[in-house]
């Protein structure tokens, strides 16, 4: 017997029943983003290793441990994006968006690669939607980005998500908090591991996001950023605060909120879900303010925001809710005898042409099998198709949710179905 052939580790498929609740919320995503006047950008899987470096950060987990790095045939480095606020800003900047419109706002929904260590709610293939906003230096469009979460997960019925903000502070006043962290952390440096004393020296603000257990301890400790904070660094923080207030939206300031990429400036944020299915995994989304990210691409001056949320973590969440997603099909036509059957094939191909959901079994078999089938598809009616029904162009509609059948005419089936009540 030939050998199967497994999937690639921490890279899942996602079937039909499962798949319907990716749709709904990219649905839902897409009509909210369409509200907020955000249009949705394609970048490529693959972009050129340095956009990667340049931005998330050398010293960077995602850089550093977790891309997936090849050569091509030209001998290029290419990376399969770790996430998708450079490639953004490279297609921006690419494209002179800047000389087309002041403000930008961008929404986009795709896979992102992390050679992460595996658990439920973290994998190696995995699904963001984000959204980047161009052009407004303002506190407003921060809150704009995280208001458009809110209003999110409020549509998809998900509750129980805290929202966490922070300020990084800009380049003004975060060389000052650096030395202090540096202070804090020398005290402690044989206590670091052997990655952590490196970024001491080369970035030592991502000894905060370390994931060693000991090196955690050490950045539970450390100097609160906000203490460090210039006046306008304080000021936007402050108007970020009142405008969310404003807006009814609850949320906690943590000082620990780092976010582990080095493009952020100011505001940052995420969204941590309670729910026991995520473990440790539990923040579907995380972003912030990149104020320097465009021009240290080689593009313009030009501030942004923007937000990654987790797709496989919002599903697995709406997963647990118990809704029920996906469209089962309006009618299943049995076929009583084998002369109705290619009159059966026919009536489902006319009442698929007007709009209807249809299904029939075509390997035929008993009647019985086939009413099994269409318990398996939650088909809201069933109608047999036999001889009589044929000649006499009379069948009956059967709710398979229980009910009296229903006598109908075949000529006027579709306008019957259209006017039915959906499956409860
Ligand atoms: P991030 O925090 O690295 O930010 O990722 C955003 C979200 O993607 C996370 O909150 C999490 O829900 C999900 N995620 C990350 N890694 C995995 C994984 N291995 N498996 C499953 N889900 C994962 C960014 O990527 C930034 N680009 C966000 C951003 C946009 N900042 C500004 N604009």
């Amino acid at each position: 017997m030939s050998q199967k052939i497994a999937g690639p580790k921490g890279m899942n498929d996602i079937l039909p029943g499962e798949v319907e609740v990716w749709q709904h919320v990219e649905r839902t995503a897409r009509e909210l983003f369409s509200r907020f006047g955000y249009g949705e950008v394609r970048t490529p899987t693959v972009e050129d290793t340095a956009l990667f470096v340049r931005s998330v950060g050398e010293e960077t987990d995602i850089v550093g441990k977790e891309m997936y790095t090849f050569e091509d045939k030209g001998g290029r480095s290419l990376s399969l994006r770790p996430e998708g606020t450079a490639p953004a800003a490279r297609a921006y900047i690419e494209h002179s968006v800047v000389n087309q419109e002041p403000l930008t706002r961008w929404f986009y929904m795709g896979p992102m690669f992390r050679y992460e260590r595996m658990k439920t709610g973290r994998y190696r293939q995995f699904h963001q939607i984000g959204a980047e906003a161009y052009g407004s230096k303002e506190p407003a469009q921060d809150v704009e980005i995280m208001d458009l979460v809110v209003q999110l997960l409020q549509t998809l019925g998900l509750k129980d998500v805290s929202l966490n903000i922070n300020s990084l502070g800009d380049e003004t006043c975060r060389p000052a908090y650096q030395e202090k962290l540096v202070g804090h952390l020398r005290a402690h440096v044989d206590e670091l591991c052997a990655d952590c004393k490196v970024r001491l020296e080369r970035n030592p603000l991502r000894v905060l996001d370390c994931k060693v257990e000991r090196c955690q301890q050490i950045a539970l400790a450390a100097p609160s950023i906000l203490e460090s904070l210039c006046e306008p660094c304080r000021e936007h923080f402050a108007s970020v605060q009142r405008k969310m207030g404003a807006l009814g939206i609850k949320f906690e300031i943590n000082h620990r909120i780092m976010r582990g990429l080095d493009y952020y400036t100011r505001t940052t944020f995420e969204f941590i879900a309670a729910h026991p299915v995520l473990g440790t995994a539990s923040t579907v989304g995380g972003g912030g303010r990149y104020d320097k990210l465009v021009k240290s691409l080689g593009g313009p001056d030009v501030p942004a925001v923007g937000v990654g949320l987790g797709l496989d973590r919002l599903c697995l969440l709406l997963r647990e809710s118990g809704q029920r997603f996906g469209q089962p099909a309006q009618l299943f036509i049995a076929v009583a005898d084998e002369g109705s059957a290619d009159e059966a094939l026919a009536l489902a191909s006319r009442l698929r042409r007007e709009g209807l959901r249809v299904e029939l079994d075509t390997r035929g078999g008993s009647l019985k099998s086939q009413m099994k089938r269409a318990d398996k598809v939650g088909a809201t009616y069933t109608l047999v198709l036999g001889e009589l029904e044929r000649t006499s162009g009379q069948a009956q509609l059967k709710p398979m949710a229980g009910g009296e059948p229903v006598p109908v005419k075949l000529a006027e089936l579709a306008q019957t179905l259209h006017a039915a009540k959906p499956a409860a």
